[in-house]
């Protein structure tokens, strides 16, 4: 059986993330052949341009996790109605340098959590518009805003309402089959 490697952003620094016990919760609803790599994001500089001849140790690692994976998942919350701005920082630094963009026909999906009724559905849409600028091949449905109240996650990403727990395993489910779709037609070189 072929596994794929799918590789993660939190988009939060929080110690305290609800997005990431939202990750924690999708990686254990999973299908058992995607094994899952976070993608940390807290240390990295932020970009400029003048990097693009000599990326530093951080930036290349972000590079090199997505070179070595076979999809891309965004978990992420919403910052003033946008992507937080670590998270764009880091899609800048994996996108560059120009000609090099590690998103090229990845397949990708996008879901995030918020205690806010939207569960992050601006951000997700501006996060979007990034993604297909960057090329990357991203899961159009299902779509996911999750609304966390307290205890609906665990630390541990035990998900504690059936509902909430059918529904995050059937996007993980769907990213799956979409991720060897797209695999199948654009194969990962
Ligand atoms: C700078 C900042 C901006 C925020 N803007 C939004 C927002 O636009 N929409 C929203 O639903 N929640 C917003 N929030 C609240 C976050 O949804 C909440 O803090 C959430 O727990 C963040 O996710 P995390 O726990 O994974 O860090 C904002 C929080 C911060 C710190």
């Amino acid at each position: 059986m072929r596994t794929y490697q799918v590789a993660y952003f939190v988009g939060s620094l929080s110690s305290t993330s609800i997005n990431r016990t939202l990750s924690r919760a999708l990686i254990g609803l999973a299908p058992g052949d995607l094994e899952f790599t976070e993608i940390p994001i807290g240390k990295l500089p932020l970009y400029s341009p003048d990097f693009d001849s000599d990326y530093p140790a951080e930036a290349r690692a972000v590079k090199d996790s997505l070179a070595a994976a076979d999809a891309v998942l965004f978990v992420t919350p919403e910052y003033n109605r946008s992507i937080p701005g670590a998270l764009k920082n880091a899609i800048d630094w994996a996108s560059r340098p120009w000609g090099h963009n590690s998103f090229d026909h990845m397949p990708a999906a996008v879901i995030g959590a918020s205690p806010g009724s939207i569960g992050t559905a601006v951000a997700q849409q501006s996060l979007r518009a990034v993604l297909s600028f960057c090329n990357a091949r991203q899961m159009t449905a299902p779509e996911a805003y999750i609304q966390v109240r307290p205890g609906l996650i665990s630390d541990e990403g035990q998900v504690t309402d059936s509902e909430t727990e059918a529904f995050l395993q059937n996007f993980i489910q769907e990213f799956r089959v979409h991720i060897e779709r797209v695999l199948t037609v654009l194969p990962r070189s």
